[in-house]
């Protein structure tokens, strides 16, 4: 450890450690955010969600797998077990809302081009907001266990 990092400045996050790569993970989900909120017809909104069922799924799975960062939170910090069970349960939730969704939009077939209908707008717009609430609390919590409990990401 550096001067610095024992000063308490961010280090790097090693590849092996529970939360690599998830910092990279919900930052392509913030774009993906911001395309679909933009996103104004259901060509668009199409274009939008394109790929992202596959990249949640793959996405959540990595933070619930043995090796990541549920797991191990878990174990430093019992008392947050509740919350954990939370985050998985709101990813069950959030890839079957988001398949309802594309499964709506892939029903409209040649109107593609066509303004979002409102209740396909209002789905999207709430399911963004949940999303958006359930990644920030993640990157709360592995703020507060890995940086400000543990010192850094080592
Ligand atoms: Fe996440």
């Amino acid at each position: 450890m550096t001067t610095d990092e024992a000063r308490g400045k961010p280090n790097a996050v090693p590849p092996d450690h529970p939360v690599a790569g998830i910092e990279e993970d919900h930052s392509s989900v913030r774009d993906h955010i911001e395309e679909i909120a933009a996103a104004r017809t259901c060509a668009a909104l199409v274009a939008a969600l394109d790929g992202l069922p596959a990249e949640l799924e793959a996405h959540f799975a990595r933070e619930e797998s043995d090796e990541g960062y549920f797991a191990d939170i878990g174990q430093r910090r019992p008392a947050v077990s509740p919350q954990l069970q939370a985050f998985r349960d709101e990813h069950r939730a959030m890839l079957e809302q988001l398949e309802g969704v594309c499964g709506q939009l892939a029903g409209r077939g040649e109107g593609a081009d066509d303004e979002i209908p409102p209740p396909i707008h209002d789905a999207v717009t709430q399911w963004l907001e949940k999303l958006r609430g359930h990644e920030l609390e993640e990157s709360r919590i592995i703020a507060d266990v890995y940086y400000s409990d543990e010192g850094g990401y080592g």
